[in-house]
């Protein structure tokens, strides 16, 4: 059977300068070369997901400009369910303008019609969430719908990652509440200097952590902290690698994968996306994957 994945998150336009210089501040610099490419957190999770032949469900907004329009025909082909895709009017989609240098990358968002992710959008849905397997959240959609669907996820029993990204204050409700949460090292001591938690909530918190560390591999808080290592490749572009490895692991422990298999699946899916330019290309199939796994 199929794992039924359920994504509630974001959908951007990524416009990608690649550049040898970043300019400082007041500075022009000319740069290489300029294209857009289908991005956003929720839709990268979303493909990543589907292309490991998981069925995947997109909840989240667009607005009714070209790129909202190309987005979801993006979406359909890659096979994420765009049904629950609501187009709103006036408004404008989503995009990210990435400064890529030397396969490093700096973003600025401007969520649009991402906003347009309401609580009542999400509880509208409640029912698709109450089939799921897994729902995977980021935090490209406004706050209170990440909670909202956290709590009718908890509501129905199913397990929920919370990839907080980008990291902002988080209600103590919320970071207690998610299964799992897979910050970046950044992300995760923001996570732990929350005043208002406890020693003990601290230590709770600290175990439903899975802390991607880029090339380095991904470090657990279970029983003890463990390191499982990443595969060594040649990084194209580390754009969309976080949202490769979260995809990925929401396929893999839907599956029923012990969190280290599941980590060390993910780490390969992470591996293989940072190879390509762009957020979403590179991201595996499930073949593309185990033959990449086989050959360490
Ligand atoms: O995680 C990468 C994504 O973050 C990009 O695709 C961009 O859209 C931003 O949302
Ligand atoms: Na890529």
């Amino acid at each position: 059977k199929k794992p039924r994945i359920t994504v509630i998150g974001s959908i951007n336009m990524d416009l990608v300068t690649k550049t040898s210089t970043v300019p400082k501040v007041g500075e022009t610099v000319i740069g290489e070369s300029y294209f857009t490419i289908p991005g956003g957190k929720g839709a990268n999770q979303a493909v990543a997901a589907a292309r490991l032949g998981a069925e995947v469900t997109l909840i989240g907004c667009v607005g009714d400009d070209t790129f909202g329009g190309e987005l979801k025909r993006h979406l359909a082909q890659q096979e994420v369910s765009t049904d629950y895709i609501k187009t709103i009017s006036d408004t404008s989609t989503g995009i990210a303008a990435i400064t890529l240098s030397e396969g490093d990358n700096s973003i600025i968002v401007v969520p649009g019609a991402n906003n347009f992710v309401t609580p009542e959008v999400v509880k509208h849905h409640e029912h698709l969430i109450a089939k799921s397997d897994i729902v995977l959240l980021q935090l490209e959609i406004p706050l209170s719908s990440v909670l909202e669907a956290t709590e009718l996820a908890q509501k129905h029993n199913v397990p929920v990652i919370l990839n907080p990204a980008p990291i902002q204050n988080l209600p103590k409700d919320l970071v207690l509440q998610v299964d799992y949460m897979t910050p970046n090292e950044h992300e995760q001591e923001m996570l732990l200097s929350n005043s208002e938690l406890s020693a003990a909530e601290l230590s709770q918190i600290k175990e439903k952590c899975i802390v991607t560390q880029g090339s380095k591999g991904v470090k657990l808080y279970q029983t003890e902290e463990q390191l499982i290592p990443s595969y060594p490749v040649e990084a194209v572009d580390s754009t969309g690698a976080g949202d490769s490895f979260n995809g990925a692991l929401a396929v893999s422990l839907s599956k029923g994968m012990s969190l280290q298999e599941a980590c060390q699946f993910a780490n390969a899916v992470g591996a293989l996306s940072v190879t390509k330019l762009g957020a979403q290309a590179g991201m595996p199939t499930l073949e593309e994957v185990e033959k990449f796994m086989s050959a360490y």
